[in-house]
């Protein structure tokens, strides 16, 4: 049982390496919109392989405030007794989403189309991140959402304003901004079309047509018409790729390392990673590949081999974001010297990950130089050391996968986020290989 009153740190000892066969937890992205989709279905959505996870339980807790009855999870299992487009009631106070964009930045778009107030919050991280870009476009549709001088969070979301559908061109590639437009826009008069700068996970979209609502698809864009229902189905939520993605590095850099991770999405709008270390020289290759509800699936069985740096593609940027904590200490452990280009939205992500992961590079003797927009990193000898995540689960994990390479322990402060995303990651890692010590501390006096 997790013990939700300390702040973990991590004491990773060094070398190892990762070897056996098992499944990560399920995704995180189709996890949120399993729910919300679930909820706003017509009967009853059974889900499986669902990420019993701070952040996607965050969402759910959410539409049980908003009336949704929902049985689970168990062991993944969730059952989710919809109650239509237009059954969600009000929640009795603030929608607290912690450290979840993604519950935030869907729910502005999809709570704007209901008949009553909401407030959405978080907590320090989430209160920081750009807001704007969800209630800036949601606002041209005829919402009106409240924030934070800066733009951030808390948003108060009004109610009962009809919605208009709108055509926008996203300024940044975010998956999180088209697929609140979508969810606006299942609640707008007429057409609202997104167009992407670049190609970002399209999960809403498969599991929208999932449901049984139109989702048209031309090139960069994609499009709703308002008015629509949604019909109840069952969802298998394969496992994440983010999740499996720091295995895949720590099994590319440790000598004798040979992992199978099993039932990962390998939706093409996710795999940037598996690319970017297939350029890197990486043993990585993809078993039994099937079609899971709409979703790709492959068992993916990853070899140690020795990695070389890259000057990484920018169009691979979106479709590895989540990824590139982990990335850096593939590089950091490469030959030679990998450049990062094309990827400021790294600044604002769960943390500044560019200005973190330098820092924590740096604090292990690696070379970097961090830039507005990435990062050059010099392949080299890890040493052991402490950093510091900064609440940061993905940059947690990442360093953790370090130490299989480091000549000393690398011990990583800050690691309560973990669970947001990873649950279980501890044990599973330790099973892997991993020298993983977990030390848990009071939090501070606020
Ligand atoms: C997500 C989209 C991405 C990603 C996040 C999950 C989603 O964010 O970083 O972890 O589920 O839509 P952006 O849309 O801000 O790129």
């Amino acid at each position: 049982m997790t013990d939700h009153n300390s702040n973990p740190v991590f004491h990773v000892r060094p070398g190892g390496a990762l070897s056996g066969r098992f499944r990560v937890p399920g995704d995180k992205s189709m996890s949120h919109r399993a729910v919300m989709l679930g909820a706003l279905a017509e009967g009853d959505t059974r889900v499986e392989g669902f990420l019993e996870g701070a952040d996607a339980l965050a969402t759910l807790a959410t539409f049980r405030q908003l009336g949704v009855r929902i049985e689970g999870p168990r062991h993944g299992a969730l059952r989710i007794r919809g109650v239509g487009l237009h059954g969600l009631s009000a929640a009795d106070g603030p929608l607290d989403l912690g450290n979840s964009g993604t519950s935030m930045r869907l729910l502005a778009g999809l709570l704007a189309g209901q008949s009553f107030d909401s407030t959405l919050t978080g907590d320090d991280s989430l209160r920081r991140r750009p807001m704007g870009r969800v209630t800036d476009p949601l606002a041209d549709m005829g919402a009106a959402i409240e924030t934070a001088p800066g733009g951030t969070a808390p948003l108060l979301v009004r109610g009962g304003r009809p919605l208009q559908g709108i055509t926008y061109q996203m300024p940044v590639a975010s998956a999180q901004v088209k697929s609140a437009l979508l969810l606006a826009g299942l609640y707008a008069e007429g057409e609202t079309w997104v167009h992407e700068p670049a190609p970002t996970r399209d999960h809403t979209e498969r599991m929208l047509t999932g449901f049984g609502y139109p989702v048209r698809r031309d090139g960069a864009w994609s499009g709703v018409t308002g008015g629509g229902r949604l019909q109840a189905c069952d969802i298998d939520v394969p496992a994440d790729i983010s999740s499996a993605a720091f295995f895949l590095v720590g099994a590319s850099i440790a000598e004798g390392s040979d992992l199978v991770l099993e039932h990962v999405g390998v939706n093409p709008t996710r795999t940037g990673v598996l690319d970017i270390l297939d350029l890197m020289g990486a043993d990585i290759e993809l078993r039994h590949p099937r079609e899971v509800g709409g979703e790709p699936v492959a068992d993916v069985h990853v070899r140690a081999r020795p990695l070389h740096g890259i000057t990484i593609p920018e169009r691979l940027v979106p479709l590895a974001i989540d990824e590139f904590p982990a990335i850096f200490i593939a590089a950091a452990c490469a030959n030679g010297t990998t450049v990062l280009t094309g990827a400021e939205e790294l600044r604002v992500k769960e943390s500044d990950r560019i200005a973190v992961m330098a820092d924590g590079l740096t604090a292990l003797g690696i070379q970097v130089e961090p830039r507005a927009d990435g990062i050059v990193i010099h392949g080299g000898t890890l040493t052991g050391g402490t950093v510091d995540s900064h609440g940061d689960h993905r940059i947690a994990m990442a360093f953790a996968m370090a130490a299989l390479r480091s000549s000393d322990t690398v011990t990583i402060r800050d690691c309560r986020n973990v669970d947001t995303s990873f649950p279980g990651f501890a044990d599973l890692s330790r099973e892997a290989g991993l020298g993983l010590d977990v030390e848990h501390h009071a939090p501070e006096a606020p």
